[in-house]
């Protein structure tokens, strides 16, 4: 076929375009923005070469993994300190691809614009991919890894994991509220701000640590994030040719940057910075490369003739991820037993690095580390998260606990609302929420759900045991010798109580309009 031949073909297909008879998607979601019937269209593939693409990466992805990569027992062959962070963090991501499936469903639905419908459709199909592509790369870990238990583990812990559940508080965003504000959250600062440091920079550390499998995964996933990308980009574009539309938009895009911010630099710095063995960049350096300079720099700052500006806190972002990811580091090691991840204490080589990347971490975290190692043995019998001092609340938006960036310097404040005490990590949550309070004002945070249960009961009820029944899935160290067991926390008599119960209002919340 010629190329104009192929052009025509592809302007065809999208005169099949629809309208839906039953109900008008207007109705059964909240939009408050104008969106232009005819732009440009960011896919540009004839669904047929698009679909033979994509079956030849999954070709390659699956065909390395169950071919010479198994039989070479690879995976068995990685960094245990590495492999073990997994656990946590692909059921985490493949729940992304999740809610990215369900966000770009409800854009097809809701944007009635045949040129984006194209694009969101075949990221909805992408997405699908992902979702199976991630949940193959945990089974195949299950199976070959020298640790395996705990990798099954993370999809059930969904809602009852403290860290499982702030990330659904961020990634619930693709869908939760109304389809744009879905696509700014997804498209436009989660695959365009984050996808490359998660995808691409942190596979980087699992190859120098021995990991081919997630790499071969998270290429293929990526090669997919350009597209996605332009979807984002001609979403924002269209919305933007609406005046309108910008009030809206600009207080939207505010708090989808501060949303994804609280949850993602936090965690995927905790992951690139603390998993590594064989030790290379640090998560502040490639969020200054991906995050800092092309996406603040490159791509908002081009956004700057529609009317759109570098989102509200972006200042105070830059300064916070220098420590949020050591402060939630710290907080996930001091409450190891209720994780499902075995965590290696930091050695003299660790400690050189993290002075030379972050100068003046020692002050700050080296003593817990120091402490964290000396009490990792069950006959000593302590749990390290009596070195906290008191235990923060959880925040009512990101329900991230309130000590960051730093516990010293932490921005936590109480506030009232709707005969409720809410605590906020910052002032982004806290203006999330006072614009429109009646989305969160009723949900619970994890200390309020947990609150009463000893900590052996909530190890118990949420099945953080071995298959012998007694030894903890979680560890505060790689060794097969001196695990710690059930009968060692029962001795620790060590209660989950909701700190807010305790904590003084600082007054209402102002709602804003
Ligand atoms: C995505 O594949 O679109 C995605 C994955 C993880 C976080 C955010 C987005
Ligand atoms: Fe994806
Ligand atoms: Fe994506």
């Amino acid at each position: 076929m010629k190329n104009a031949d192929f052009i025509k073909a592809h302007d065809r297909v999208k005169d099949f375009d629809w309208k839906a008879s039953y109900s008008p998607a207007a109705a059964r979601y909240d939009m408050p923005y104008k969106i232009p019937t005819k732009t440009s269209d960011p896919f540009r593939h004839l669904v047929r070469d698009y679909c033979s693409m994509e079956r030849d990466k999954d070709d390659r992805q699956y065909g390395a993994m169950s071919d010479v990569m198994a039989r070479a027992k690879m995976p068995a062959k990685a960094s245990e300190r590495w492999t073990e962070v997994l656990k946590i963090a692909l059921p985490l991501t493949c729940y992304a691809e999740y809610a990215a499936m369900k966000c770009t469903g409800q854009l097809v639905e809701a944007v009635d614009n045949a040129e984006l419908r194209q694009g969101y459709l075949a990221q909805m199909i992408d997405e699908v991919r992902h979702v199976n592509q991630e949940a193959h790369l945990v089974r195949y870990l299950s199976k070959h890894s020298v640790d395996a238990e705990g990798f099954e583990r993370g999809f059930k812990l969904r809602n009852s994991n403290f860290l499982m559940r702030a990330s659904r508080a961020c990634f619930d965003s693709f869908f939760a509220g109304n389809p744009i504000e879905g696509a700014l959250n997804l498209q436009v600062v989660a695959e365009t701000a984050y996808t490359n440091p998660l995808f691409v920079t942190l596979t980087e550390v699992a190859a120098a640590n021995g990991d081919q499998a997630t790499p071969t995964t998270f290429l293929s996933v990526q090669s997919d994030e350009a597209r996605h990308m332009a979807n984002g980009y001609a979403t924002l574009a269209a919305i933007a040719s609406v005046p309108d539309n910008l009030p809206r938009l600009q207080r939207d895009f505010d708090s989808a940057f501060w949303r994804q911010h609280t949850f993602l630099d936090t965690f995927i710095s905790a992951v690139y910075d603390y998993f590594q063995e064989n030790r290379g960049g640090s998560y502040h350096e490639a969020w200054t490369e991906w995050v800092d300079h092309d996406w603040a720099g490159g791509y908002i700052e081009r956004l700057e003739p529609f009317g759109v500006s570098l989102p509200h806190g972006w200042a105070e972002a830059k300064e916070r991820v220098k420590w949020v990811g050591h402060t939630a580091m710290m907080m996930l090691a001091a409450t190891w037993p209720m994780q499902f991840i075995r965590i290696d204490p930091l050695n003299a080589r660790d400690f050189d690095w993290f002075e030379r990347k972050y100068p003046g971490w020692y002050d700050r975290y080296g003593k817990f580390w120091e402490t964290y190692a000396e009490m990792s043995d069950p006959t000593h019998g302590q749990l390290p998260i009596s070195l906290l001092g008191s235990v923060p609340p959880l925040c009512r938006v990101c329900h991230m606990p309130c000590v960051f960036p730093r516990p010293d310097i932490s921005t936590l404040r109480i506030k009232d609302f709707g005969g409720r005490k809410h605590a906020f990590c910052s002032d982004g949550c806290e203006r999330t929420f006072a614009f429109e309070p009646h989305r969160y004002a009723e949900s619970r945070t994890w200390d309020e759900h947990f609150d009463g249960y000893s900590i052996a009961e909530y190890i118990e009820k949420c099945g953080l045991l071995r298959n012998d029944g007694k030894t903890l899935l979680a560890q505060p160290h790689l060794r097969a010798d001196k695990r710690w067991t059930l009968d060692d926390i029962r001795r620790q008599q060590f209660c989950i109580t909701d700190p807010l119960k305790n904590l003084p209002s600082q007054g209402a919340v102002v709602v804003l309009q």
